[in-house]
């Protein structure tokens, strides 16, 4: 396992590997691994000849009430399961490398950033679409690896990657979930036990909305109403956002078409945990 600090040595080191003909692989963590992380990390192995797992909690992406400071980390847990899972490489700057003095450039994306995490995160997307720019550029890879989990997320980086010609292939891989449903997330190690159980309301809200889906409901707000009061069954679960949207704009007509393809995306307060999960349908 290569550790790379630098922005120059990882250039460096992705210019040589490209030369030599092989396939990188990138997957951008904030760290603090789990087994979603690690199914990035797989998929990027089974895929490629050389895998970068980036691990850099990024400042720019949290609010200033945000956990920046109290976000988990474990850098030598991280190593080693990065490497269980086939990372040849891990690039892990400092804040410092990242954001040196008197630099000066935010990367804005308009649009699919209006809503939902956009409304409720300030600023977040700016420091995600800046920060990803920044370690693809410095990894140069083929392929990058993002997981659906972070839906919007996805939305911003396919838009990123095609507005300002990274020459990647973005790959978004399927939420990596716990036995009873609750989508892994770093963010999990705050819930107490009694709020770990609340949690599942999340994932039980979207199997809700199956199973109305599935019956034939396309009316937006009869949809959103089965969201919000399936997690309203947990009075102090807090709802930032439980709507449903389509999948490539995020645009909420009043009434959805048969074989539109659409994205139920929550984000819901439990305590003081914040947690985020989504699921794509598509309307019979
Ligand atoms: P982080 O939250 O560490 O997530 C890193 C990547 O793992 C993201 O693409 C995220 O969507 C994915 N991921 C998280 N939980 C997952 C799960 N349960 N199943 C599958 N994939 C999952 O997202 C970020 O970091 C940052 O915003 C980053 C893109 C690194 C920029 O700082």
């Amino acid at each position: 396992m290569i550790i790379i600090t630098t922005v120059r040595e990882m250039q460096d080191w992705a210019n040589e590997t490209r030369l030599q003909g092989k396939r990188i692989g990138c997957v951008p963590t904030m760290g603090f691994l789990h087994k979603g992380h690690g199914s990035l990390i797989s998929k990027a192995a089974a895929e490629c000849t050389e895998v970068v797992v980036t691990i850099f909690v990024n400042p720019t992406q949290f609010g200033p009430n945000e956990d920046f400071e109290r976000y988990p980390r474990n850098f030598e847990r991280d190593v080693e399961l990065a490497e269980t899972c086939g990372a040849t490489v891990i690039f892990h700057p400092t804040v410092s490398e990242m954001y040196p003095n008197h630099f000066s450039t935010t990367i804005h994306i308009s649009g699919v950033t209006d809503k939902f995490e956009g409304v409720f995160r300030p600023n977040h997307f700016n420091g995600v679409a800046t920060v990803v720019a920044k370690l693809l550029l410095a990894t140069k890879p083929n392929i990058a690896y993002f997981g659906q989990k972070d839906y919007q997320q996805t939305l911003v980086i396919k838009r990123l990657v095609s507005d300002v010609n990274i020459d990647v292939e973005v790959s978004i891989q399927p939420t990596f979930r716990e036995h009873d449903n609750l989508a892994m997330s770093s963010r999990n190690v705050y819930l107490s036990p009694e709020e770990r159980e609340m949690a599942l309301v999340l994932s039980q809200a979207l199997q809700t909305l199956q199973r109305v889906i599935s019956a034939g409901e396309k009316n937006r707000t009869i949809l959103n109403n089965t969201l919000q009061q399936t997690i309203q069954q947990i009075p102090s679960a807090i709802i930032d956002y439980a709507n449903v949207a389509l999948q490539e704009t995020l645009h909420e007509p009043d009434v959805f078409n048969a074989g539109d393809s659409v994205v139920a995306l929550l984000a819901v307060r439990i305590g003081k945990t914040r947690l985020i999960d989504n699921m794509l349908f598509t309307m019979v």
